[in-house]
């Protein structure tokens, strides 16, 4: 991050940070897509200045976004990837033989599906354990274990897990200087939370989400303030070569140039969904950070600066009712992802989580009543409106 990127708020880093015009010969304001696989020399391993070989080890385009998200997240490296899921398979290549992981019970399916059916199968051991519960994360905690991961709040029961507290336990109990604490940070953003300032090693992204927030890119993102940890990272995106492509990596950097623009609306949109689904009869339960019932919320608003667009809720009846209810949406669209700039709805337990094992979902509390929305940045009266005519509408029937 450049000294006057510090000097920066996050808005203006979003704009500016790596972004200087006159890098580029023709001062364009906006960055070139650099589409060259390869660079030329000048004498054989004599590179240009700007130290770029070969795409896959570093390209001009992914310099320039992974130096803004690094600014926007105030992190001191950051490292760009095909997928979130390419960045989680190229951090679990830090493995080494009989080193374990301890994962967060409730996560994204994706990774749930990863770690489980992939490095399990190739003898890495995989404990799950409900982060909120400080003494369980401490039990688990032995010799062998590596890698700690977390999201909070989780995907999709939302359940709030304490950084800072995880963080101090891991380092005690640990004690070596090779573990490395993880928080998916995708369901937060770089603008609402950083969970760098509170112990973790390595802030996740799939940049799939908020951070692009235009539904039109698959890509994810490592961030680290450790030089050490960020040179084999660095070692493994190469070797690995789970890299975006120029084209991606220009546009999740232009859609990052509003992510706190867009934060806000997520932010407060969502929090009025929250607010009206509390007060409607047919819903069983509502879990959103904003809301004063939320369990985790002192520990939320220590760590966080915003609730993001997510909102998870329990609806009243049964499968049925679920699927009648997303049916009725005209503005939420069902579909799976979130933080894009249009509304959507999903059933977890057929949709994002099916690949989490029915008993597993069952002790998460991933029933078929469970609906999450993503809550996006339409205009929150008709949001409002398309709720209350599709509870109208189950209910008539
Ligand atoms: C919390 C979370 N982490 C990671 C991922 C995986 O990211 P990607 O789809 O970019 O591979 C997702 C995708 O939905 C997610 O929601």
């Amino acid at each position: 991050m450049g000294k006057d990127s510090e000097a920066h708020r996050v808005g203006t880093r979003a704009i500016h940070a790596g972004q200087d015009p006159f890098k580029w010969k023709s001062g364009a304001v906006v960055p070139p897509i650099s589409l060259a696989s390869t660079f030329a020399q000048f004498a054989p391993a004599q590179l240009t200045e700007c130290g770029f070989d070969y795409s896959r080890a570093g390209n001009p385009t992914r310099q320039c976004f992974e130096e803004c998200v690094a600014a926007v997240e105030g992190a001191k490296h950051a490292l760009a990837f095909a997928s979130g899921l390419a960045a989680t398979t190229t951090l679990l290549h830090l493995l080494q033989k009989g080193e374990e992981v301890v994962c967060m019970d409730d996560v994204y399916g994706g990774t749930n599906r990863l770690m489980n059916r992939v490095f399990v199968p190739n003898g890495v051991k995989v404990t799950k354990v409900d982060c909120t519960n400080l003494d369980l994360l401490s039990e688990a905690l032995n010799e062998n274990v590596r890698i700690v991961w977390i999201e909070t709040p989780t995907n999709p029961t939302m359940k709030c897990v304490d950084i800072e507290a995880c963080s101090k336990i891991i380092k005690s109990k640990l004690k070596r200087p090779d573990s490395i604490f993880v928080v998916d940070n995708t369901f937060m953003s770089p603008y609402n939370q950083k969970p760098l300032k509170f112990g973790a090693d390595v802030s996740m992204h799939s940049v799939s989400k908020y951070i692009n927030g235009h539904s039109d890119v698959i890509m994810g993102l490592l961030m680290t303030d450790d030089d050490e940890l960020a040179t084999k990272l660095r070692f493994l995106q190469n070797a690995v070569g789970a890299v975006p492509s120029p084209f991606d990596c220009y546009m999740a950097n232009r859609g990052l140039k509003t992510l706190h623009l867009r934060m806000e609306r997520h932010n407060s949109n969502a929090l009025k969904v929250a607010q009206f689904l509390e007060k409607e009869p047919q819903v069983e339960r509502v879990m959103h950070p904003g809301l004063k019932s939320y369990p985790g919320y002192e520990i939320h608003n220590k760590q966080c600066t915003g609730n993001s667009g997510m909102v998870t809720f329990w609806i009243k009846g049964d499968v049925e009712t679920s699927k009648a209810f997303i049916a009725n949406l005209k503005l939420f669209t069902l579909a799976e992802s979130l933080g894009g700039f249009e509304s959507l709805a999903e059933l977890p337990c057929v949709m994002t989580h099916a690949s989490v094992p029915p008993d597993q979902r069952e002790v998460l509390g991933i029933s078929d009543t469970l609906i999450r929305l993503s809550v996006g940045l339409e205009d929150i009266d008709d949001l409002l409106d398309d709720l209350t005519n599709a509870f109208a509408a189950v209910n008539a029937s």
